[in-house]
């Protein structure tokens, strides 16, 4: 039997430093994260310099533990992968700058993945059943999108967000309510005691045929709601019922949107399966409702274990694919901030 060929793969592209060993069957051996969640909280979002500075300091011990938790050396890798586009592109050169120096100094090739879609090739880790071709819904912080996937390496961009991504407007919307960053969770806790009908809020493009979103119109009507006509009061509401039934109308109002979308895309692309990914992923309502929409119209969903919905190295495993076709980066790779 022939021994398999361990990957090492990194993720900086926001305020997560990860590392992840895996093998060339998918065997995913480790994968450690470093949240920099504290160190942004205080500015109520992500400061793009203090997260580079994060990835810096955080990238070396972050590679050790990976390595010591798959039980290997770091001479036991063939090959380096990492995600260089998107993101912020100072964050994302220190993961690119980190895996040019250790394939270059382990003389093993280098892969570049692509984050948005290792979000919607992490679906299928640790699932059996046959995923491509699929609709790929990638619902995170930075993306509201919507791809036709062939294959894992071949995707069309069928439709994505006019102004604010699904997380972003989960992060927002949790600012307006004084629930503090990170916002997404913070805001499904709150919602778990509200009334989900207590308020109606726009589901905007819902009735309609395109595979396009909008969500700066829920975050306005949530900003009147909680604070009055024309938000003349700066004051952040109060703890309490009508918090959480705010908090829990808004969140049924995105989902329904998400959800909806997703099976419009599934339909008009004459497609049965539908693999879900990104943070947002990571919300259990999200999740319920998804499984119950794709039961009903018998569309087969692949969502990925919480962990791998968030942001990690292990979905860098899309490099497995790109190993397989040769397809390697030089020493000249770069950060990209979009792709799109
Ligand atoms: O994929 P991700 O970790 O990073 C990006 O690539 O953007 O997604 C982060 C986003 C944040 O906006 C965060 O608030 C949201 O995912 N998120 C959630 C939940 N957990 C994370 N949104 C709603 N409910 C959650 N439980
Ligand atoms: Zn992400």
């Amino acid at each position: 039997m022939t021994s398999p060929l361990y990957f090492l793969a990194l993720e900086s592209s926001c305020d997560e430093t990860a590392a992840a060993v895996f093998t060339n069957t998918g065997e995913l051996l480790s994968n450690v994260v470093a949240s920099q969640t504290e160190l942004h909280a205080r500015f109520g979002g992500v400061v793009p310099e203090i997260a580079s500075r994060a990835h810096l300091r955080n990238l070396l011990p972050v590679i050790d533990e990976a390595l010591r938790k798959a039980n290997l050396a770091l001479d036991q890798i063939g090959c380096i992968a990492v995600h260089n586009t998107p993101g912020l592109v100072g964050a994302l050169l220190m993961g690119v700058s980190a895996a040019k120096m250790l394939a270059l100094s382990l003389n093993i090739p280098l892969i570049a993945v692509n984050h948005v879609v290792g979000h919607i090739y992490a679906c299928q880790m640790n699932d059996p059943r046959p995923m491509y071709p699929c609709i790929g819904f990638v619902v995170s912080g930075g993306h509201t999108a919507l791809f036709h996937c062939a294959d894992p390496l071949t995707t069309r961009f069928l439709g994505g967000t006019r102004d604010d991504a699904a997380g972003e407007v989960f992060d927002k919307v949790a600012a307006i309510l004084g629930l503090g960053f990170p916002g997404g969770p913070n805001l499904e806790r709150e919602a778990r005691t509200g009334n989900p009908k207590a308020y109606h809020f726009p589901r905007t493009f819902l009735k309609e045929d395109k595979l396009e979103f909008s969500f700066s119109g829920i975050k306005t009507a949530v900003l009147y709601t909680a604070q009055g006509q024309d938000a003349k009061t700066s004051e952040k509401i109060a703890p309490g019922p009508t918090r959480a039934n705010i908090a829990a109308s808004f969140q049924q109002a995105v989902i329904e949107v998400l959800v909806g979308k997703a099976i419009q895309a599934a339909q008009q692309n004459g497609l049965t399966r539908l693999a879900v990914g990104g943070g947002v992923t990571a919300n259990t309502p999200f999740r319920e409702l998804l499984e119950r929409e794709c039961h009903a119209k018998r569309i087969e969903l692949f969502i990925p274990p919480k962990e791998l919905c968030t942001d990690n190295a292990g979905m860098a495993a899309l490099a497995i694919e790109k190993y397989k076709r040769g397809e390697f980066a030089n020493m000249s790779l770069d950060a990209e901030a979009n792709f799109l």
